[in-house]
């Protein structure tokens, strides 16, 4: 027993997924789903732990990893990762895996939502018939964009952003794409078209961030690219909220730069009510639930288990982030 390893998951999550590691491990678990564990038991448990799961929520950086003397893996609950210094794990030879694939439909259904909720007005709409505002038809009552035959401009190209082009092209709208690569099998098999991130910036009628937050992404969505995006487009965001400088974000909104804002992510999560963001009648802003549908976030559970008993067995795991700690082996 003494030898058992310790795996600590950092939010409640059913006991239905995590009675597999049971069977091989010690588990402990923060018991709350809501609330975040507090910074100083994440460090007290990451000493003795083996393996952590943990949530996008947590910051996994070189102070945690300096106390922990027992940690072989690091299992994010997202395909993101902005959370963890991957570079110091490895360094470490901990492992960091994520949870790709397994969201990329229902991350891909979130974001097309978004950007009709945004085009059409749908939260205005919801808001006057709930608040007995509903006076009469009219001509132009919440008349919002169209969105079929506009066109798409995805930054960042990744199975999401694929996903999202199947969306969009059953809509007939027309794709524009830009990557770090060029995709050319992508280009043909769903006909959308590369763009430099001028040109897609500059024709796009909404413009979907799907690329991770890196140090070449954060802060790309300034001032200068909010004025050359037309009057009339729209802004989707379901990837990181620091991609864009929230602040010139706000002020193209207000100054009418751009027609309005879907908003899945933010700076600060969860965001202030207060918040600047919250008080423009053309934003509509979501509380981060690109992935969360009750098979997805199950599945995403499953795979961090299955992560975790991989590298806790000296086997590959599914999805490792730090691929290259895997290539000696
Ligand atoms: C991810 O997986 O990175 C999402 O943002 C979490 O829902």
């Amino acid at each position: 027993m003494a030898n058992k390893p310790y795996i600590y998951v950092t939010r409640k999550i059913p006991e239905s997924v995590i009675s597999r590691l049971k069977n091989f491990a010690e588990v402990g678990m923060w018991n709350r789903e809501e609330t975040p564990i507090p910074r100083d038991i994440l460090l007290n448990e990451a000493k003795i732990a083996d393996a952590l799961l943990t949530m996008l929520s947590e910051k996994v950086d070189t102070e945690l990893f300096e106390v922990s003397t027992n940690l072989k893996v690091v299992a994010n609950l997202a395909v993101g990762f902005d959370n963890i210094d991957v570079e110091e794990a490895t360094k470490r030879k901990i492992v960091v895996c994520n949870t790709p694939d397994v969201l990329t439909d229902t991350t891909a259904d979130l974001a097309f939502s978004l950007l009709l909720m945004t085009g059409r007005r749908l939260v205005e709409a919801v808001d006057v018939v709930r608040n007995g505002e509903w006076k009469s038809w009219s001509p132009y009552f919440l008349a919002g964009s169209d969105i079929h035959h506009k066109t798409l401009g995805i930054v960042g190209m990744g199975s999401i952003g694929e996903a999202v082009a199947k969306r969009a092209l059953g809509f007939d709208m027309q794709v524009l794409y830009h990557n770090r690569n060029r995709k050319p099998e992508t280009e043909t098999k769903l006909g959308v078209e590369y763009a430099s991130f001028d040109k897609l910036i500059k024709q796009s009628d909404y413009v979907l961030v799907l690329t991770p937050l890196t140090k070449e992404t954060k802060g790309m969505f300034t001032k200068d690219v909010f004025k050359k995006m037309k009057k009339s487009a729209f802004f989707i965001n379901v990837a990181r909220g620091p991609i864009a400088v929230e602040s010139d974000l706000i002020w193209a909104l207000k100054e009418g730069e751009i027609a309005g804002a879907g908003l899945d992510v933010f700076d600060q999560e969860p965001i202030n009510q207060d918040h600047p963001l919250l008080h423009l009648d053309n934003v509509v802003a979501l509380p981060h639930i690109g992935s969360a549908s009750v098979e997805t976030r199950t599945a995403m559970m499953k795979l961090c288990c299955d992560n975790i008993l991989a590298v806790l067995n000296n086997e590959k795991p599914k999805t490792p982030v730090n691929k290259e700690l895997f290539q000696k082996i």
